[in-house]
């Protein structure tokens, strides 16, 4: 084996590494603690849970603006509006913060952003906006399952 193909196989292992690295950060389920109401605890840093927060405010948002804008048949609103919290969100998170969540609330968190797409594609082709009612009562069902089994609290900090 001559020395530069020594080295491809050097970088082919990195690589494989960093691929493995980055879908174990998608696989593993962070750890959760039980609380008193019921539901469990994600701990997060401070500044993680204020940004996740947020993004939670920004969903309630495009809640209602999609409610609003299928009232008064505004497809434009509505494409624009669910894209902006579709899938291209998920890209920029953070995989520290991907490791801490576990698999369950992942997958609601992914099929939500998916949901938000799917809405915005429908939007673009349907003339019928009351069809997209029931694609947004099926999408808050992610809102509200989650919601029930799911609290964020700060790492380190006495919660019950
Ligand atoms: C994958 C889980 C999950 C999904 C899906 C989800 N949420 Fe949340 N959301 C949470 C958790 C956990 C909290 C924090 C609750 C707590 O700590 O008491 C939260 C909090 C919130 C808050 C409060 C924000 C604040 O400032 O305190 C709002 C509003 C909210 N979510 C709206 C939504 C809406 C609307 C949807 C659906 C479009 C949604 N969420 C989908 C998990 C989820």
């Amino acid at each position: 084996m001559n020395k530069s193909c020594k080295l491809c196989w050097g970088i082919s292992t990195l690589l494989l590494l960093v691929i493995l690295a980055a879908g174990f950060v998608f696989v593993k389920g962070g750890k959760t603690h039980a609380r008193a109401d019921g539901r469990s605890a994600v701990l997060l840093t401070p500044a993680e849970r204020v940004r996740v927060l947020g993004e939670m405010r920004t969903f309630l948002e495009t809640v209602q603006t999609i409610t609003e804008a299928i009232a008064e048949n505004d497809m434009d609103t509505i494409t624009k509006s669910a894209s902006a919290v579709g899938m291209s969100l998920v890209k920029t998170e953070n995989p520290a913060f991907m490791a801490k969540l576990p698999v369950e609330l992942k997958k609601m968190g992914f099929a939500t952003h998916q949901a938000f797409d799917d809405i915005a594609q429908a939007a673009s082709v349907t003339e019928n906006p009351t069809e997209l009612v029931a694609d947004l009562g099926n999408l808050m069902l992610n809102c509200t399952t989650c919601h029930a089994s799911y609290r964020f609290d700060v790492e380190g900090r006495k919660n019950n």
